[in-house]
């Protein structure tokens, strides 16, 4: 059985007091997330922050983002053991709002996916349990290239890694159509990707697929959260907007837990 996993990615979002009164909030209702893994995502100057908040509570965190480098002249990039010092357990990977930065330097869609690779490996090396986000973009959904999408990311981490590496990894299916957009991927549609990346990953590695946490993400709120976990293959959720409420996280967090 995987334990759902309810990932709150702020972006570039609050203050110290914002996040304060955000984090006391979340922190009020924990009792209720026994059965699901809780992570919050702050920008990187707020890691300290939520460190200090959120120790011995049982909620963990991690950043939005990591360097390909181990360290040296990289200005203004945070290495993986950076992010470990602050006793972060998680780093997402390959946002698609990184994905369109790096775009604008005309870096193709292969060269980003070996990117997120080593990135991947960076994380994994340091102990971090990268979350990898895949999804495919408007155009590319209007064009049936979903699973074309998919398929190119998961064959180059698999080629870099081996599908066993995969074991320490969360993966996160986040059409880029439905991020903060206010509309959802079906739970049909949402669990029909997710199954296939499960069965891709299974081809290496039945194991491994089995007990692989896949998350959804793109406008993931309260009111639409339990049917998308009800699906058998979406394990939790990457959620934005909705986290920086927290009503709606709670009330996410609550839906993943009831799954169980
Ligand atoms: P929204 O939940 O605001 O659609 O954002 C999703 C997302 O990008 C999480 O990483």
């Amino acid at each position: 059985m995987r334990k759902p996993l309810v990932a709150g990615n702020w972006k570039m979002n609050g203050t110290s007091a914002s996040n304060q009164s955000l984090l006391a909030e979340i922190l009020a209702s924990a009792a209720d997330f026994s059965d699901v893994d809780v992570a919050i995502f702050p920008p990187a100057v707020y890691v300290h922050q939520v460190q200090q908040a959120l120790t011995g509570t049982g909620l963990h965190w991690g950043t939005q983002n990591v360097s390909s480098y181990i360290d040296g002249a990289y200005t203004g990039e945070v290495s993986a053991a950076m992010i470990s010092d602050f006793d972060c357990e998680y780093t997402l990977i390959g946002h698609s709002e990184r994905r369109c930065l790096y775009d604008e330097l005309d870096l193709d869609q292969l060269v980003l996916d070996q990117l997120v690779a080593e990135k991947y490996e960076m994380a994994a090396s340091s102990g971090l349990t990268p979350i990898i986000c895949i999804g495919e973009s408007p155009q590319e959904h209007d064009q049936g290239q979903t699973e074309e999408v998919v398929v190119r990311l998961l064959d180059t981490l698999l080629a870099y890694q081996g599908a066993k590496a995969l074991s320490r990894t969360v993966l996160a299916y986040e059409p880029v159509w439905a991020i903060g957009t206010g509309k959802s991927a079906s739970p049909e549609w949402a669990q029909n990707v997710h199954q296939f990346m499960r069965e891709r990953v299974a081809k290496h590695c039945p194991k491994t697929a089995e007990n692989l946490r896949i998350l959804y993400g793109g406008s993931v709120k309260g009111n639409n959260a339990a049917s998308l976990f009800s699906k058998p293959d979406i394990d939790g959720g990457l959620i934005g907007g909705a986290s920086l409420i927290a009503d709606e996280f709670v009330a996410i967090c609550r839906a993943a837990a009831k799954q169980i």
